[in-house]
C-alpha cells in the first residue's frame, strides 16, 4: 500500500476509535466500566497519542506494556495509530 495514501485514508471515526475500543476495553473506556485514563473521545487519544504509541510498542509484559494482560495490538494496528498521527489526526 502507498503510505501516503495510507496516512491519508485514515480517520478517527473510521479507524482509530475502532481499535481502541475493541482493545483498550473496558479498562479505559468509561461506559464498559475503565476506571483509567478515559480513551473514548478523539481528544484524549490525540492528547495521549505519544504515551499510547509507546505501550502499545513495549513487549508484552514490560512495565507500562498495554494492553494490559491482553495479547499485542497487531503490528498493522501500531502501523494505523502512527500514520494517523503523523498525517495529522483526521478527524
Ligand atoms: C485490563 C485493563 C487495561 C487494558 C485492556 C488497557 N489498559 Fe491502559 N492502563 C491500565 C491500568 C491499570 C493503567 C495504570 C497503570 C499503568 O500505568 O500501568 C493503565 C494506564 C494506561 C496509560 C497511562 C495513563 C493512565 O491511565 O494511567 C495509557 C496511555 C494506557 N493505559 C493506554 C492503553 C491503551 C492504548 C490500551 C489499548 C491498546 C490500553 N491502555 C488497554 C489498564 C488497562
Amino acid at each position: 500500500m502507498n503510505t501516503e495514501t495510507a496516512k491519508s485514508n485514515i480517520t478517527y471515526h473510521g479507524m482509530v476509535q475502532e481499535i481502541i475500543t475493541a482493545r483498550c476495553a473496558p479498562c479505559h473506556i468509561p461506559a464498559k466500566g475503565g476506571k483509567k485514563l478515559a480513551l473514548d473521545n478523539y481528544d484524549a487519544i490525540t492528547k495521549n497519542i505519544d504515551e499510547i504509541i509507546h505501550r502499545v510498542s513495549l513487549p508484552m509484559g514490560e512495565k507500562g506494556y498495554m494492553p494490559k494482560k491482553n495479547v499485542p495490538l497487531g503490528a498493522d494496528s501500531i502501523a494505523i495509530l502512527k500514520n494517523w498521527a503523523a498525517g495529522g489526526f483526521a478527524k
